[in-house]
């Protein structure tokens, strides 16, 4: 029985964010509204509802309109009251009492793995968790509530003693976008990872085998911007050496701790939401227009 206990989460959203320019200059796309709230606030209650209520979100300088959105303003909320809105100043509280939310800039911006490590004092030697701050996971049955991804990582990892990372089928043609997965299906959507490849050509791509159809049938998964470590990841990253333009990549520290200790993925629970670039962010805006309307009918 595992003595593995998951109860923080570090969510990267330190990047430049150069597909978003010029928004990016000056409005965090972590920032941005996807119906009523902004995208990190989506990602913050993802890891609550998995139960990861300390959290260390890692910025660069001109992000600070994070932590501004999460801080209390008593101020602002005696007033709300005063005038009768109370409901409102209590939605403001909520957002602000949801989890212990902490912060730490990432001053050279040297990539996902290196914002990772930011987290190292924080996280100590405990697991925990990853969730990348400009995506969030819409359940398929409501793509405006939380999915259930983070919570089945944390399972994974308190059940089987490995990392986990969240993964979903991509077809051949868009593999060299993301790291992908290789292995076999151990359990309905639980999957030995036997080989990771960040952006690989589709040739090279690895292919995780199927329990379904007698075992015959395979598919390239790639990751999808959640994880569950053990606290060995930070090993790794420090001896992982700079890839390319100068970044380092979590991708090659997972292998080398999937090499020690194994490793599991889990399959995505509803659709990705990538709201890295413009077309993301209309997508993500689409679908929950799309199930607004679905509503009023
Ligand atoms: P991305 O690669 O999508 O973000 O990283 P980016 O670098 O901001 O994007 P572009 O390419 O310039 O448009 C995924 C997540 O990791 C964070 C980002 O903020 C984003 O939430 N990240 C990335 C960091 O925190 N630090 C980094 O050095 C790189």
């Amino acid at each position: 029985m595992s003595t593995l206990r998951i109860r923080k989460a570090i969510i990267p959203a330190a990047g430049f964010g150069t597909r978003f320019l010029p928004i990016s200059k000056t409005v965090p796309k972590e920032m941005l509204p996807v119906g009523d709230k902004p995208v990190i606030q989506y990602v913050v209650e993802e890891a609550v509802a998995a139960g990861l209520t300390e959290i260390l979100i890692v910025i660069s300088r001109g992000k600070e309109a994070i932590p501004d959105y999460f801080a209390r303003n008593p101020e602002l909320e005696r007033r709300l009251e005063a005038s009768g809105k109370g409901a409102l100043a209590a939605g403001l509280r909520r957002i602000s009492e949801m989890a212990r939310i902490h912060y730490i800039y990432q001053h050279e911006m040297k990539g996902l793995g290196h914002a990772v490590l930011q987290g190292r004092s924080f996280v100590g030697d405990e697991p925990f968790g990853v969730l990348l701050g400009d995506t969030f996971i819409s359940p398929e049955t409501d793509p405006a509530g939380t999915s259930a991804t983070m919570s089945r990582l944390v399972a994974t990892l308190e059940d089987r003693n490995t990392s986990a990372v969240a993964v979903e089928p991509v077809s051949a043609g868009r593999v060299d976008r993301y790291g992908v997965a290789g292995g076999e299906e151990i359990a309905s959507g639980l999957f030995q990872v036997r080989e990771m490849v960040e952006k690989p050509e589709p040739a090279a791509a690895p292919v995780i085998r199927l329990l379904s159809d007698g075992g015959g049938e395979s598919r390239h998964y790639a990751f999808a911007a959640r994880y569950v470590f053990t606290s060995g990841l930070f090993a790794e990253l420090e001896r992982t050496p700079p890839g390319k333009n100068g970044e380092i990549q979590l991708t090659d520290a997972m292998t080398a701790l999937k090499d020690k200790e194994g490793f599991h993925a889990v399959a995505l629970d509803g659709t990705r939401r990538d709201i890295g670039d413009p077309e993301g962010l209309r997508n993500a805006l689409n679908s929950l227009e799309l199930e607004a309307n679905l509503r009023t009918v």
